[in-house]
């Protein structure tokens, strides 16, 4: 038997939860919340090109989050030794070399033509949801963190959204990923 106390106890933590996973926001809000959690969640550090600062690279902001510029053509990757060092990425920290091959960050600005400017909110959280384009098209390469990102309740990943569809379009139309070298197969004779 519950005595009073826990029945009290257990509808507030019930209260808390209804009212984590489905916040009532305005639109205001609802974008500051995005804004927020574009800003502590690291999309600047790979979608915003970096840029040599007084104290080490940081984000180009008149870039803000247009992804890999297309004027940035870069040459073959580096090819590692063999070792513990994994993956090579660009001073932009915009495109990146691994076992995936290269990728290139994604235009988040709402740009129609290369950025989400054409997206729906339910594009957004299915891409997410499931580690593939628009839910459905080619699977999202590394570094993209989809299993972190893929945690975020729906109000959360709506409001990022909600965000991203109101910062400045930059026409920038990023590059496809390259896919990996094929391996050297060595045949002994
Ligand atoms: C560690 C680097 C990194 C971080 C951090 C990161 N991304 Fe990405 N993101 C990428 C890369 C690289 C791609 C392109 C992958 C590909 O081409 O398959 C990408 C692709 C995407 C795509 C897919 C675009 C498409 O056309 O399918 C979306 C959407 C996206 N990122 C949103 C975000 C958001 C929102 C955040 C922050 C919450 C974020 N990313 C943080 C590296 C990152």
């Amino acid at each position: 038997m519950k005595t009073a106390k826990q029945l009290l106890l257990s509808a507030a933590i019930a209260a808390g939860v209804a009212n984590f996973t489905t916040p009532a926001l305005s639109d205001a809000d609802q974008v500051a919340r995005g804004k927020y959690l574009v800003t502590t969640s690291g999309c600047h550090d790979c979608h915003t090109p970096f840029k040599p600062g007084l104290n080490g690279a940081e984000p180009d902001m008149s870039r803000m989050l247009s992804g890999h510029p297309q004027d940035l053509v870069m040459p073959p990757a580096p090819v590692l030794p063999d070792g513990p060092w994994l993956v090579t990425s660009s001073a932009t920290n915009t495109a990146w070399s691994g076992p995936w091959g290269v990728s290139f960050t994604a235009n988040l600005t709402p740009d129609p033509e290369t950025g989400l400017g054409r997206w729906t909110v339910r594009n957004f959280k299915d891409t997410i949801r499931s580690g593939r384009h628009l839910g459905r098209g080619r699977p999202i390469l590394p570094p993209m963190p989809i299993p972190v990102y893929s945690n975020f309740i729906d109000a959360d990943l709506e409001a990022i959204f909600s965000y991203l569809q109101t910062i400045p379009p930059i026409s920038n139309r990023v590059p496809e990923p390259l896919p990996p070298p094929v391996q050297a197969v060595s045949v002994t004779p």
